[in-house]
């Protein structure tokens, strides 16, 4: 019997990389997991997929609308397009917005009510990106620097109010998802360069560490974990 056995979870991004593996750990853990997404089709066996478009306000709301109870929300849904400041497309800001920002604080607002009185545990998925800017970090850095201060002032709302829901943040450095294909979208060369010149973390890797945060103990709170590939250089 797991931590987390019975214990019903709202994962963000369930059909691929990070969010994809998180379910899968959690639905061996015996937990009830319900994956949001636009291609239901891909979530993991045993995950309840729940149809939505983040970008979508109205669709996220529908999201919680028959959710029962909530033990813990994992945020990983996220887009990452390289798009500088100097000549990006506003309408690839704009959608970045949208999901990695407004639907994460939306996802978050909206769940506080499916928590029971005795808490429950939020995590957001940042980027290493949201702790420095790299040099092509454009506006996908400031997204991610965004969802780092909306965790913190949520965990200092709830604390404000004696709340027991925790909330963390995790930061990882490149993982090796379909996002780098998003990310890298014209500069193909670059991220094979990448990939040659180090071992990736693997969507694995950064599930595991959601999945350490979701497990603690309910008296340790872990805020915050930032990781990256060993031979990652910053
Ligand atoms: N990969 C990395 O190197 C890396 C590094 C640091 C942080 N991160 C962060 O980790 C998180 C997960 O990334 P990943 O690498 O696992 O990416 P991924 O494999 O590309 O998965 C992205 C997920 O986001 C969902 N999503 C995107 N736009 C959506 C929308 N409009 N509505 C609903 N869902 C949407 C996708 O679902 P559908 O397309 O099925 O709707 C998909 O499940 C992101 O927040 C990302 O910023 C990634």
């Amino acid at each position: 019997m797991t931590v987390l056995q019975g214990k019903t979870i709202l994962v963000t991004g369930a059909s691929s990389g990070i969010g994809k593996a998180l379910c899968e750990l959690l639905v061996a853990r015996g937990a009830k997991v319900f994956g949001v997404t636009r291609r239901p089709a891909l979530v993991p066996e045993n995950v309840t997929p729940i149809l939505a478009d983040l970008t979508q306000r109205g669709q996220i709301s529908a999201i919680f609308q028959n959710l029962g109870n909530l033990d813990a929300l994992v945020n990983c849904a996220g887009v990452a397009y390289l798009s500088r400041i100097i000549d990006g497309n506003p309408a690839d800001w704009e959608e970045m917005w949208r999901v990695n920002v407004m639907a994460l604080s939306h996802c978050c607002q909206l769940s506080l009510k499916h928590f029971p009185a005795s808490g429950g545990r939020i995590v957001n998925v940042s980027s290493m990106s949201g702790h420095r800017v790299p040099p092509t970090g454009g506006f996908y850095a400031p997204t991610k620097f965004a969802v780092r201060a909306i965790t913190d002032a949520l965990r200092a709302e709830l604390k404000s109010v004696q709340s027991p829901i925790q909330v963390a943040c995790v930061s990882p450095g490149f993982v090796d998802t379909p996002l780098l294909d998003q990310y890298f979208r014209g500069r193909e060369q670059a991220l094979t360069q990448t990939r040659a010149a180090m071992k990736m973390l693997e969507p694995d890797d950064v599930a595991w560490a959601i999945l350490t945060i979701l497990e603690a103990p309910a008296h340790v709170e872990i805020g915050d974990i930032l990781m990256r590939s060993a031979e990652q250089q910053m």
